[in-house]
């Protein structure tokens, strides 16, 4: 991709939601897009837009399962300009008391939010920094999707361990943010909006669209000089 201002991205949960809609937006832009998903089969979606457009590619991906995944970023080549960890789960809306927290719910929402990110920036830095020493460019970005409801500053009940779990999240990018710093890799943590996705609900009040534009801008506007941001996708500042 050397000479032209398109990027490789790599996008995980990209077969619906916000992901699916950043994937759109980001191919419709130019740039090569991997997007993941775990079971390719079933991403109908996205299956249609990779047929569409040949700058989509679909990678199999889950983010809890380190095993798998340390073998596929083994043999993934290429080297990226920005990778966004955005597959995410809230397994139950209610409080400590709410029966659907049960363990297992606990694990989903702690190995998707916490470790799906934690693994996938390990296993997908060297593509990361090989974006810089191949191309004698800047090494790639990292965009980590949290939620404001992560946030201490601006907590909340309901959801609770789905905050928690989006608090450390947060913490992952501004700890990821020093740690690579000497490494020139841009890391940030971004509120997407409250978004109409299965997630969100229908009643929510930003379209995909408007959610995956902001996102992308913000992306684009990140760089050494704001690593270790929390923002939301409009660029307004989410206290930690
Ligand atoms: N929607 C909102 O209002 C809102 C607000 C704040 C933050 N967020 C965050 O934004 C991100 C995207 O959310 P969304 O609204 O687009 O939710 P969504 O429509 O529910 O989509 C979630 C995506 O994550 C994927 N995913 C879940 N577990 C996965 C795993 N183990 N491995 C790989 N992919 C996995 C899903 O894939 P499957 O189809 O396979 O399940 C799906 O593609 C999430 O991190 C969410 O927490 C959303």
């Amino acid at each position: 991709m050397t000479g032209s201002t398109a990027r490789r991205v790599m996008i995980t949960g990209a077969n619906r939601g916000i992901g699916l809609e950043m994937a759109r937006q980001s191919a419709a832009m130019g740039d090569e897009v991997i997007a993941c998903c775990r079971t390719p089969m079933e991403a109908a979606e996205l299956m249609a837009l990779a047929r569409e457009t040949d700058r989509v590619s679909i990678l199999g991906l889950d983010v809890r399962i380190e095993r798998d995944m340390k073998p596929i970023a083994a043999g993934f080549g290429r080297a990226l300009d920005l990778l966004v960890c955005n597959a995410g789960v809230l397994s139950g809306r209610g409080g400590v008391q709410d029966p659907e927290q049960d363990s297992r719910a606990v694990e989903d929402t702690l190995m998707t939010n916490v470790a799906g990110v934690f693994f996938t920036a390990r296993h997908f830095l060297p593509h990361l920094l090989a974006g810089g020493e191949q191309r004698g460019t800047a090494p790639g970005k990292l965009a980590i999707i949290s939620s404001q409801m992560g946030s201490s500053t601006r907590a909340g009940s309901g959801a609770i361990m789905y905050r928690a779990s989006k608090a450390a999240a947060t913490n992952l990018a501004r700890s990821l943010a020093v740690e690579l710093a000497s490494q020139n890799i841009a890391v940030g943590a971004y509120h997407p909006g409250w978004v109409q996705t299965e997630m969100g609900g229908q009643e929510a009040a930003v379209t995909p669209a408007d959610s995956a534009a902001g996102l992308l801008q913000r992306f684009a506007a990140l760089g050494m000089g704001s690593t270790g941001v929390f923002e939301d996708y409009t660029g307004a500042v989410i206290p930690f």
